[in-house]
């Protein structure tokens, strides 16, 4: 039976259920329901009748809105992927794995704004402040003029920015702060929320950028970040693959910039330093290139980016053939096989296909088909592609090689790097930098695979 009051919140989606069960109702998980309490005071939610209704003021579309002031933090890519800077009274989500790398990025990134002068604090829930301070001096960082903070009291919290003025709030990690309006433990969905709209009131009302650390979980014990994505003004998410150093800033939602831009970073003994040419970092371009390996000239973001697809098709010892990609999807593997199965006459079927996206990056982009295609018929026909060319290019259904978007950066980039030829869709234009060849389908593709000689 359940108490007055109390309510069942998934730790998972969050949604708020009346009864218990074993598995949520609204996202499936199981044992992810935890009884929550709803605020103490009695009625906190229903209107008051004293509070006074102000009109409905509406404005014109076209009324002029001046660009939003923003806060450069130093740290380039972090920037980039902000949009240009922090905007001031905005609040930043920055979501991943534990142990990717958040907490030294930030710690960076407060650092680093501090010594161009703007008022920083960093306030950990996760380590003391003993612990911050020697890791930022590993960084670097010791003179940055950052207050350092170890609290996880909401109202604590709260009070000391209501005190002081600063540019730019660091919390590390949402999920650590308990409020005492609310009995559910820290890191409950009520809990995350609670101190999340809290902070999100606060940077509004008090002008200063807030970035919340939140935890990427996979068990249901603790909220994961989703459930406050919807107050907060941008997601970030930083990524990495385990085994490499390189990091990835990624935009999920922004208000005040694009989403689509990457900041690339590689972990350090010092910390991270900034990549600036990403393409350097994901290419091998030491010794020839076996069999199995095509460049890609991708795009991420406003960025070009080189990065070298893998292949290896190999007979399969077992009767099920065994399929496996890493940094790409699976789903278009396997369209991009049944293409080349189906209309360039390459039997695969009965063959082990393991593709690798080198350097830990992961393509979504469409016009990477043409590069996997690529390096899996130079796998499967044994047939290295030329050291100096790049490919890339969309496959249709049909077998067709479709343009795709910003191509003349593609091959400015791929040119830069020293690169010669490329491989792609016939509109191609390589404007005397580079010999293309272009494919109408992907048939002629992996026929010029096939031939030895390019020169
Ligand atoms: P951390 O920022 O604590 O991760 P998060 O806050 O996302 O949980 O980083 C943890 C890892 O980073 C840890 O395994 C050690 C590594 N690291 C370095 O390799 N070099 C450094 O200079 C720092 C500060 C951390
Ligand atoms: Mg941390």
């Amino acid at each position: 039976m359940a108490r007055d009051g109390a309510v069942y919140a998934c730790q998972s989606c969050g949604s708020v259920q009346t009864k218990w069960a074993g598995q949520c109702p609204a996202c499936g998980a199981w044992n992810t329901l935890v009884e929550e309490l709803q605020a103490r005071l009695p009625g906190a939610m229903a209107p008051s009748k004293a509070t006074k209704v102000r009109g409905l003021a509406f404005e014109g579309l076209q009324d002029e809105t001046p660009a939003p002031p923003r806060i450069a933090t130093g740290v380039d890519e972090f920037d980039r992927v902000c949009g240009g800077g922090v905007v001031p009274g905005s609040a930043i989500l920055l979501g991943g794995d534990p142990g990717v790398g958040k907490s030294t990025l930030l710690l960076q990134v407060a650092g680093q704004a501090a010594l161009r002068g703007a008022r920083c604090a960093y306030i950990s829930g996760e380590e003391a402040v003993e612990q911050v301070r020697s890791r930022a001096q590993r960084m670097g960082l010791a003179a940055a003029p950052v207050k350092l903070a170890a609290e996880t009291s909401l109202r604590a919290i709260s009070d000391g920015l209501k005190r002081e003025q600063f540019d730019l709030v660091i919390i590390d990690s949402i999920q650590t702060l308990w409020s005492d309006a609310h009995e559910a433990g820290p890191g409950s969905v009520t809990q995350v929320r609670a101190a999340a709209g809290e902070l999100v009131r606060l940077a509004k009302s008090r002008g200063v950028a807030i970035v919340l650390v939140g935890h990427v979980t996979k068990e249901g014990t603790i909220a994961g970040p989703r459930v406050i994505e919807h107050m907060v003004d941008a997601v970030l998410s930083f990524e990495g693959e385990r085994g490499y150093p390189f990091r990835i800033l990624r935009g999920a939602k922004n208000r005040f910039g694009a989403t689509d831009e990457i900041g690339v970073f590689e972990m350090g003994d010092a910390g991270l330093a900034e990549v600036r040419n990403p393409s350097a970092l994901f290419l091998n371009t030491s010794g020839e290139r076996a069999a199995g390996a095509a460049v890609f000239a991708g795009i991420e973001g406003s960025r070009p980016v080189l990065v070298e697809f893998q292949a290896l098709v190999a007979p399969s010892a077992y009767g099920t053939p065994r399929r496996a990609v890493v940094g790409w999807d699976s789903g278009r593997l396997a369209m991009v096989l049944a293409v080349l199965e189906a209309r360039c006459g390459l039997s695969l079927g009965d063959r082990d296909v393991y593709l690798n996206v080198a350097g830990g990056l992961r393509i979504t982009e469409p016009a990477a088909d043409l590069a996997a295609a690529a390096a899996l018929a130079s796998s499967a026909l044994d047939q290295a592609l030329p050291q100096d060319c790049v490919v890339f290019g969309e496959i249709s259904l049909s077998g067709e090689v479709r343009s795709v978007s910003r191509m003349e950066s593609r091959l400015k980039e791929a040119a830069k790097l020293g690169f010669r030829r490329a491989l792609g869709p016939a509109e191609m234009d390589g404007g005397g930098a580079l010999a293309v060849t272009g494919a109408t389908r992907l048939g002629d593709a992996v026929r010029r695979i096939g031939e030895a000689a390019w020169d």
